[in-house]
């Protein structure tokens, strides 16, 4: 049903239009929109843009759009770079305070991750330095959780992943879906990935190249963790030392999600990930991750 729309004014306009929404049967699509209008009536009072500026924004918003395809979404990109995806995680992600820290699933979980076996490599091009990546799946009490999925995904030596580089990498390079043993660990072969740029060539590029932003986020490791009972959790490990860790484009990096990547000289940890220690060419990185029961 239309409400009525009489009684517009540069004043008045929130209230009118926000008025137009009463009648929605839908009460949370009712609130949605109501508090758009408010704050998008307040933002546009407050810049005060001109026809020109606001045409200007239409036509980021239709570049934005026309960007999209299966392998390449600009409005996430976009979301990422505001800070609104942090904000969305933030908000989603309260409960879990004593559980590991989340972050960003990002735009590379576009493929399922190949089933492998614990210590497989996942690195089937081999290009970057060789390292263990290796931690336990354990309850926020720190109960281990065996039989604990773990959903790993990274760019490469180069700071690429496989679907951004068809053709050059191998079809699933860098990807793997791992169960833990009883006690609830894991550890699997990989390379140390480098920090890389998020896609810069469309308007979310512009964007950063206009407000003199760089499009770099630092290296890591994207992990998520899937145990019965359990909240699954959507992170990151960093790679300690990397360059833009404290200026990750899209807000992502949280201190407790660092760790250092250091030479396995130990010959009881090297036999248990099947690689020769001491050694100079076999680095380790390890993260222990605990999972906040189910709500
Ligand atoms: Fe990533």
């Amino acid at each position: 049903m239309n409400r009525q729309t009489t009684g517009f004014s540069e004043k008045s306009s929130a209230q009118v239009v926000a008025a137009s929404f009463a009648g929605t049967p839908d009460v949370r699509l009712k609130q949605v929109m109501t508090s758009l209008v408010e704050h998008l009536h307040a933002f546009v009072k407050d810049i005060e843009p001109t026809e020109e500026e606001w045409q200007q924004a239409v036509d980021f918003l239709t570049a934005t759009g026309h960007m999209c395809d299966s392998t390449r979404q600009e409005f996430v990109l976009l979301s990422d770079v505001l800070g609104v995806s942090m904000l969305v995680d933030a908000i989603n992600n309260r409960k879990s305070a004593d559980a590991t820290d989340t972050t960003v699933l990002g735009p590379f979980h576009m493929v399922e991750s190949p089933r492998r076996e614990l210590g497989a490599d996942i690195s089937l091009d081999g290009n970057g330095e060789s390292c263990v990546f290796a931690g336990q799946v354990r309850s926020s009490d720190g109960t281990p959780l065996a039989g604990a999925w773990v959903d790993v995904w990274q760019a490469n030596g180069a700071g690429f992943y496989d679907v951004q580089q068809p053709g050059i990498q191998p079809e699933r390079n860098l990807r793997g879906l791992f169960l833990t043993d009883e006690e609830g660990r894991f550890w699997l072969r990989t390379v140390v990935p480098r920090y890389y740029p998020i896609p810069d060539d469309g308007p979310v590029g512009q964007l950063l190249t206009a407000t003199e932003r760089h499009p770099n986020r630092p290296a890591h490791i994207h992990v998520i963790a899937e145990a019965a009972g359990h909240a699954s959790l959507v992170t990151h490990v960093f790679v300690e030392g990397s360059p833009y860790l404290d200026s990750d484009t899209v807000f992502g990096v949280k201190e407790t999600l660092i760790r250092p990547v250091v030479t396995i000289d130990d010959p009881l940890r090297a036999e248990r990930y099947g690689v020769p220690a001491p050694s100079d060419s076999w680095n380790s990185t390890s993260f222990w991750i605990e999972c906040s029961h189910e709500p």
